[in-house]
């Protein structure tokens, strides 16, 4: 099978690697892709990902068995429809799916209607009246939320009134995010801790895949500012089985079947983006004590969504998708022809880390362009190629050497027979590579350890 992969971050990269494991691959392609990439696939890094028409032109001139649309944009503007219009088998939901990412205003409602646990939120697209709505609930932390996509910077968390207001002010008229914020969220903040379940679905059978947790502020101890992550680890063990039991009934299920009756099937990767809170819909004790660890029970009471998304999380599938052992090409083909119910899918009992590697200065301003030493011409850790494996994120290859070429360059990841092990793993290979200005957090993973 050849198969064509949109998209050029590191989680276009796991994605590749994971395909290339398959026997049922035979050829790569990868648009725009990237340096790193371009080992395993070839690379067009003249067609974006956005580049809706160009995708297309491409399509018809290399004419893919499959194509694997993995980011946000293209899915939310319709790509996979377009493709499958000219006949192409594809892996990712239309675009009446993907609106579970593409607007919070629909998602929210859809779990309104259906019950599905979320915090308390409402709409507004006029300054006055969102502003009297945070006044009148007089609760900070506030949220306000960009209705569409944003980059992953389209939330604010408002610790006063007068940071509210701003934010409102900053998106209905200052149009800081565009047509993306002409409608806003406002809800209600919610503590505890953030779990992220990617989950196979056909539409109608959903198969959650190992848990993760990203680490998405830019420096440790959760400081600074929210970036599109830093760095994962999986599985997640705050998660245990019985808030797994919790989320397959309450949150997977439900929104599948939603999203079916409001024909608008969902198919491909759905990100459920989970807060443990310590309100919220109770989980009976004896349940808590069924599965959990200490962190786990603390944080318990109820499971509530934070967010869709409608692919693939960048660094999750970095440290899931190494952890899976069926073919992955098995899976979209089960995913296409509505059979996933009839397939199991296996996975590692390993535990699997990606620490990013990141340029000085993101999320803000950052320079590229700087050589990248330490890996080999496959653009692996020479150091720790046995050892660990560098998915790139923003890299350029130039006469066989790498650049960065991004604000996130390397998402260097290892699996081991725990998480203890993985992430010593990942950190001595982190140690071997390095560009000016090169940042990255030291401490991914270490509240999972409980530390
Ligand atoms: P989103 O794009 O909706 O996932 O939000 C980005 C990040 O903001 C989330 O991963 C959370 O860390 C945080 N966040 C979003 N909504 C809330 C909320 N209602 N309460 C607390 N934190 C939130
Ligand atoms: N890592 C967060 C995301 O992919 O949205």
């Amino acid at each position: 099978m050849n198969i064509l992969i949109i998209g050029g971050g590191g989680r276009e990269h796991a994605i590749a690697h994971a395909l290339s494991k398959s026997p049922k691959t035979d050829k790569l392609w990868c648009a725009p892709g990237n340096g790193g990439i371009s080992a395993l696939a070839e690379c067009f890094p003249d067609v974006k990902a956005t580049d809706l028409d160009g995708v297309i032109a491409l399509a018809e001139r290399l004419k893919p068995d499959y194509v694997f649309v993995a980011p946000d944009d293209p899915l939310v503007m319709g790509l996979v429809d377009m493709l499958e219009e000219k006949g192409f088998k594809t892996f990712g939901p239309r675009a009446n799916a993907a609106i579970l990412e593409g607007s919070k205003a629909f998602s929210k409602a859809l779990m309104k209607k259906y019950g599905i646990p979320t915090a308390a939120y409402e709409t507004f697209t006029d300054e006055d009246k969102a502003v009297e709505y945070i006044k009148a609930q007089n609760s900070y932390p506030a949220v306000i939320k960009a209705d569409g996509l944003a980059l992953g910077k389209g939330v604010i968390i408002a610790k006063d009134f007068d940071e509210a207001k701003s934010a409102v002010h900053s998106m209905l008229v200052d149009g800081k995010f565009g047509k993306s914020g002409s409608e806003i969220v406002v809800e209600e903040f919610m503590d505890g801790t953030e779990v992220t379940v990617l989950a196979f679905t056909d539409g109608k059978t959903v198969k959650p895949m190992v848990s993760s947790m990203d680490h998405k502020r830019a420096f440790d101890n959760d400081e600074g500012l929210n970036t599109g992550g830093m760095g994962t680890i999986a599985p997640n063990p705050l998660y245990t089985e019985a808030i797994s039991e919790e989320c397959m009934e309450k949150i997977f299920k439900p929104t599948i079947a939603a999203m079916s009756a409001e024909g608008r099937p969902f198919k491909g990767c759905l990100y459920f983006g989970l807060m443990l809170t310590k309100d919220g819909d109770t989980m009976s004790q004896s349940q808590c004590q069924k599965g959990g660890t200490d962190a786990a029970q603390s944080s318990i009471g109820g499971v509530k969504v934070v967010e869709y998304n409608s692919r693939f999380g960048d660094p999750e599938a970095q440290v899931v998708l190494p952890l899976l052992d069926t073919d992955l090409v098995d899976i979209m083909e089960a995913i296409r022809e509505e059979k996933l119910d009839e397939l199991d899918i296996k996975w590692s009992k390993n535990s699997c880390a990606c620490v990013v590697m990141a340029s000085g200065g993101y999320p803000e301003k950052y320079e590229t362009g700087k050589e990248i030493s330490g890996l080999n011409s496959d653009g692996q850790a020479v150091a720790a190629a046995d050892s660990a494996y560098v998915y790139h994120a923003g890299t350029k290859l130039d006469d066989g050497k790498y650049f960065t070429a991004g604000g996130r360059v390397l998402g260097v990841t290892a699996v081991g027979e725990d998480l203890k092990a993985a992430l010593d793993k990942a950190y001595e290979a982190v140690g071997t590579i390095s560009f000016e200005k090169a940042h990255y957090r030291k401490d991914i993973g270490r509240k999972a350890l409980g530390k």
